[in-house]
């Protein structure tokens, strides 16, 4: 392969690619809580997380490519196993949103890494994650409170789930362009 300027650091590119295998395992948990609703007859809360699934894919991409264009190499690890069963909606929600809390946590250290590296690249890379993390804590949360106020069962359940079937997943045009 052809030599790219400003080519990315083994240690940037090692935590890059644990980032991957933190991402697919989200869009993992996130799928296995979609098949966790459909069991339980929740149509809405499983459109919901598919759709959430479908993000993390996405930025799982978002990765692959940054280290690609950085003249770096992609390797794929094993995903962990999610868990299968939750007791209800709301423990379920409660999973995500701690999930995400954590993926939070993920893309701060990175950025701290990538500023002490110099690598200016990857810290602007990082920032788009930076503002998704905001949105990804704040929707998960949404839910949760939504469940503990209007309840985590009977016709409330049934409201929010008429309200979660509206989500759809739109392709970013960054991923729609070569
Ligand atoms: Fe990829 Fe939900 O953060």
């Amino acid at each position: 392969m052809e030599k790219v300027i400003n080519m990315i650091k083994e240690n940037i590119e090692k935590a890059l690619n644990n980032q991957i295998n933190a991402e697919i395992y989200s869009a993992y948990l996130y799928l296995s809580m979609a098949a966790y609703f459909h069991s339980i007859n929740l149509p809405g809360f499983a459109n919901w997380m598919r759709v959430q699934t479908q993000e993390e894919l996405m930025h799982t991409m978002k990765f692959y490519d940054h280290i690609n264009e950085r003249g770096g190499r992609v390797y794929l690890s094993t995903i962990e196993g999610p868990p299968t069963e939750w007791k209800s909606p709301l423990e379920a929600f409660e999973a995500a949103y701690k999930h995400e809390q954590k993926v939070t946590k993920m893309i701060n250290d990175l950025v701290d890494l990538a500023l002490k590296e110099g690598d200016h690249a990857t810290n602007i890379f990082l920032q788009w994650f930076v503002t998704e993390q905001i949105e990804e804590e704040a929707s998960t949360n949404d839910v949760v409170q939504r469940l503990k106020l209007m309840g985590d069962m009977g016709n409330g359940l049934f409201m929010i789930d008429r309200e979660l079937a509206q989500r759809q997943f739109n392709l970013p045009t960054v991923l729609t362009q070569e």
